[in-house]
């Protein structure tokens, strides 16, 4: 698939694959191996150092930061351990005392609980935002009355109710009111929309999903064309320790050359899932911004090439979710997303604000119609 939004031009397999190839040279392998935590021997003193110590630099950080930046269209990429981990990395770098962060009420819920953290320990003031609201004048006020620099935060689509925020709207009001607008682009992925092209100052991710796409690492990115906030992450990475090991770089490296593959095939499946259940008597209702019916479709047609691997529905109960994925032969009962198998996860056990028998279904990448035919057959157990 290749497209017209952002700055796409081979289609997404080509460029993963592409995205990796890195410095190889003839005879050595395609992937550097691990590299540890002192793997080189110093230079002389009074030359500039680099790679003496694996919480600072090494070069499988870098094949993996400039393949990221390839995909989503930045400049530069600095990869953390964990999706949290590029959060909290870059709210600590633009953020001092007094400023202002606006954060999702309905996101991935420990972006709040940091959030709140940040209100406490670090006199930021915080102000939560329903998703659908930040395409409306909701901000303005917010705008008006803050004193200091303000960040706002958005997931696009959001986790797990799937709303999509008009981005390219947003970053143009965040723009003229002076603030800095970043967006989480995990539900997505680069290869499903480039907020930087759409306008946003930065983008962070979990890359633990689709990207990486085995549920074997944890793994985050921030991503921007701003060389002060990258240094600002860089250092921040320094002094947290909030390292991806050697190890986990480099099998996110291997994995990203076959992204395109792999999310091509999560998105048509969702596509085809959320067009099944729309017509069946057990689902409530159905969450997916590809449908045509979908109150997010508008605005996600506009901004993204791949609607998702995730798919949201609602049965009539807790026991039904359960009945549910008991019943079927291939759903995972699972709480992360984004891999090779098609998870189901119902997400008012963690306390989302959403009814008791909604589910965040995450499609895999096996067969269409073995994934239609087993959801199909666990509803009419119901
Ligand atoms: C939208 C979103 N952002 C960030 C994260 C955090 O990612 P990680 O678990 O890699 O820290 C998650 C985790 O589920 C998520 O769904």
């Amino acid at each position: 698939m290749t497209g017209s939004h952002g700055s796409y031009s081979m289609g997404d397999s080509t460029r993963c694959v592409r995205a990796i190839e890195g410095t190889a040279t003839a005879g050595e392998p395609m992937l550097r191996g691990p590299v540890f935590a002192a793997p080189y021997h110093l230079g002389p003193e009074d030359e500039p150092q680099r790679d003496t110590y694996a919480r600072g630099s090494h070069p499988g950080w870098r094949d993996l930061e400039r393949a990221l930046a390839l995909l989503e269209g930045a400049s530069g990429t600095r990869v953390v351990g964990s999706g949290m981990s590029a959060i909290a990395v870059v709210l600590r770098s633009l953020l001092h005392a007094g400023d202002t962060l606006v954060v999702p009420t309905d996101g991935y819920f420990q972006v709040r609980t940091l959030a709140a953290d940040l209100a406490a320990r670090s006199g930021i003031d915080v102000h939560e935002v329903p998703t659908t609201a930040f395409n409306s004048d909701a901000l303005e006020r917010i705008f008006e009355s803050a004193r200091g620099r303000v960040i706002v935060l958005v997931e696009s689509p959001s986790n797990p109710a799937l709303d999509v925020i008009d981005i390219r709207r947003l970053a143009a009001r965040c723009g003229a009111a002076g603030a800095k607008l970043i967006v989480d682009n995990t539900t997505a992925t680069p290869l499903g929309q480039q907020p930087l092209a759409l306008g946003a100052h930065a983008v962070v991710a979990s890359g633990t999903k689709s990207l990486s796409g085995h549920s074997d690492l944890l793994m985050g990115y921030v991503a921007a064309s701003d060389d002060e906030l990258l240094d600002a992450v860089e250092r921040e990475r320094l002094q947290a320790g909030t390292v991806l090991g050697p190890f986990e770089t480099w099998l996110a490296l291997r994995s990203l050359g076959s992204a395109g593959l792999r999310i091509e095939r999560q998105c048509a499946n969702a596509a085809a899932v959320a067009a099944m259940l729309v017509n069946r008597p057990q689902v409530r209702n159905v969450r997916y911004p590809g449908l045509v019916d979908d109150p997010a479709h508008e605005i996600a047609r506009l901004q993204m090439r791949r609607y998702g691997s995730l798919v949201g529905l609602e049965l009539g109960s807790a026991d039904e979710v359960h009945r549910f994925i008991a019943g079927s032969e291939l759903l995972v009962s699972a709480t992360s997303f984004g891999g090779l198998h098609t998870t189901a996860d119902r997400r008012a056990r963690w306390g989302d604000q959403v009814p008791e028998g909604f589910v965040r279904l995450s499609c895999g990448i096996e067969d269409t119609d073995d994934i239609l035919a087993d959801i199909d057959q666990a509803l009419g157990s119901l």
